[in-house]
């Protein structure tokens, strides 16, 4: 039985959990409960093809920042997740992804810039515990698409950036189920491909 690995991650808040607990159990969860690191399982059909999925939901939060860049290397694939009502959390994905990698190579701490939340990357971000000429499975989500009248992110600029990363942007909504099976399937079918 396959097995795909797949690792949510993204700012604190932007709905990682209530993405994967939707996937996982069909339910919307209201609450905010922040994560430290969660794992589920499930059998799932790829295609006609029976195969299991590993999902690993991430802490955004920074209280938790280094469980999680510990969990980075487990990875096949990931979900790097932002709201698109708010604008710092979109901005965050280009740091979780390579932004901490450039600079940390240098052996250079970035500079404190006073918010947290871009910091909690900066240890081991996705491109730095992957070998960086591998393309690795990568979807942007750019979620809560049904508050829509809060937007901060146009999609042209979230797509803008996923063309420049080489890689998909989906937007979708936990609490309606808007493309919750799309990004999951999606990112197995990259990580099977490869
Ligand atoms: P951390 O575990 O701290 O990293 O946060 P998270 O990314 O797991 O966020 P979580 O899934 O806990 O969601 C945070 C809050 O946003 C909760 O109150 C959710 O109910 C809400 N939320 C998540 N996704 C959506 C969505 O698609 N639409 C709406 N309207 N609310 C959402
Ligand atoms: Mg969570």
């Amino acid at each position: 039985l396959a097995l795909h690995k797949v690792i949510m991650v993204g700012s604190g808040g932007v709905g990682k959990s209530a993405l994967t607990l939707q996937f996982m159990y069909d339910e919307f969860v209201e609450d905010y409960e922040p994560t430290k690191a969660d794992s589920y399982r499930k059998k799932v059909v790829l295609d006609g093809e029976e195969v299991q999925i590993d999902i690993l939901d991430t802490a955004g939060q920074e209280d938790y920042a280094a469980i999680r860049d510990n969990y980075f290397r487990s990875g096949e694939g990931f979900l790097l997740v932002f709201s698109i009502t708010e604008h710092e959390s979109f901005t965050a994905t280009a740091e979780f992804r390579s932004v901490g990698a450039e600079k940390s190579a240098d052996g250079e701490r970035p500079d404190d810039r006073g918010g947290g939340k871009l910091r909690a990357s900066l240890g081991k971000p996705i491109l730095r515990v992957k070998a960086e000429e591998d393309k690795i499975p990568l979807l942007v989500v750019g979620n809560k698409s049904d508050l829509e009248e809060r937007r901060q992110v146009p999609v042209d600029e979230a797509r803008g950036k996923a063309e420049e990363w080489g890689v998909q942007y989906v937007e979708t909504s936990a609490k309606t189920r808007a493309n919750v099976d799309k990004v999951f399937f999606d990112l197995m079918r990259e990580i099977r491909a490869k």
